[in-house]
């Protein structure tokens, strides 16, 4: 979906609009470069807060030309992380290094914990009401740091919190798709459990458009849903990863959320979030969004014996993904 093509409810004249500040934080990185550009000609955007260690002034001085609504600020460096968060709705988070071919998320954990535990804490102090999008990896330990550290300083909302799982959305309908001839700018497939591998479980079985998949298509296509990232990370041959479709996943989750934070009714997105719905603290499934954030968790919906086996391997793997991510901030104390 380009974002200029949102639905017209997503602007509802009747929805009472404040004034927005996002603020990007990695925002010269290959990921938070276009998604600033995204959200730069975003209408729901007044003002866009980028932050890096390095080169951010230039990213705002570059994207401030374009004549769309929202101002654009430039912060670099931590002593200038509370202006760029102060007074923020929402905090979208791509800071931290990607994957090199041969690495798993998790061989991220060593680095980006520690990025995203200093970020989360500092939002915690200038901005403690903003709503945190997290797309750093390793996501399902990223997002349970950011809930712990948010806990410690008593302003943890679990309405506020997400783990950006779009892309794994964005790739379940190119896929399907490409494959059975289906309008992918329509097509929905819900994308549940979490970020990484075998964690990624696709829904086939509740594709919006009805195609049916014989059991060897099944497991093709679940195949390279889990493992779509493995497939940009190979062609980048170890100059990153998935950067420009991330952007536009991050846009449209930030968007979608924006638009129901200011009262557009029904937006329903996949997002990683604290969820009764397994026995994994933090779970992606379909969220209804509301003027607080999380309104709704959604119930899963029919799901076929073969998505309730890779359900039930995944959610122990979510587990203890998560308590690496509580333990991490226990023991940095
Ligand atoms: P990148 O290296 O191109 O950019 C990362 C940026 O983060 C750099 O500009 C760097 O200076 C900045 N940074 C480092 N430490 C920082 C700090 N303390 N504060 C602020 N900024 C800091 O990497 P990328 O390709 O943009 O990927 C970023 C992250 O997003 C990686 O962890 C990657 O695995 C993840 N990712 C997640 C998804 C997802 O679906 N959730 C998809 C793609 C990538
Ligand atoms: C993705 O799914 O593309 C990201 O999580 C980046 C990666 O490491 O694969």
């Amino acid at each position: 979906m380009m974002l200029s093509s949102l639905p017209a409810r997503f602007f509802s004249t009747s929805a009472v609009k404040e004034s927005t500040k996002v603020a990007v934080l990695g925002a010269a990185g290959g990921i938070g470069q276009p998604l600033s550009l995204l959200l730069k000609s975003s209408p729901l955007v007044d003002h866009l807060s980028l932050y890096d260690v390095v080169n951010t002034p230039g990213v705002a001085a570059d994207l401030s030309h374009i004549p769309s609504k929202a101002k654009v600020t430039g912060h670099v460096g931590a002593e200038n992380l509370g202006e760029a968060l102060k007074g923020a709705k929402v905090v979208v988070i791509p800071a931290g290094v990607p994957r090199k071919p041969g690495m798993t998320r998790d061989d991220l954990f060593r680095v980006n914990a520690g990025i995203v535990k200093g970020l989360a804490e500092a939002a915690a102090e200038h901005c403690p009401d903003a709503h945190l999008l997290v797309i750093s990896n390793p996501v399902n330990s990223t997002v349970p740091i950011v809930a712990e550290v948010l806990k410690k300083a008593g302003v943890y909302s679990p309405k506020r919190l997400f783990g950006v799982t779009t892309l794994d959305v964005l790739r379940a309908r190119t896929f399907v798709a490409g494959k059975k001839d289906v309008d992918p700018t329509t097509l929905k497939v819900p994308v549940i459990g979490g970020h990484a591998g075998t964690t990624i479980l696709p829904l086939l079985s509740q594709n919006s458009a009805g195609v049916t998949f014989s059991d060897e298509e099944r497991d093709q296509l679940t195949h390279r849903i889990q493992f779509g990232g493995d497939e940009v990370v190979q062609a980048k041959a170890g100059t990153g990863s998935a950067t420009l479709s991330m952007a536009q996943a991050g846009a449209e989750f930030t968007e979608a959320l924006l638009a129901a934070l200011n009262g557009s009714d029904g937006i329903v997105e996949c997002a990683f979030v604290e969820s009764p719905l397994t026995d994994a603290p933090f779970f992606a499934s379909p969220i209804k969004l509301g003027r607080e954030g999380v309104e709704e968790i959604l119930e899963l919906g029919q799901i076929t014996p073969f998505e309730q086996k890779l359900l039930d391997e995944l959610v122990p793997v979510l587990v203890k993904s998560a308590q690496a991510g509580v333990d991490f901030v226990n023991s940095s104390e």
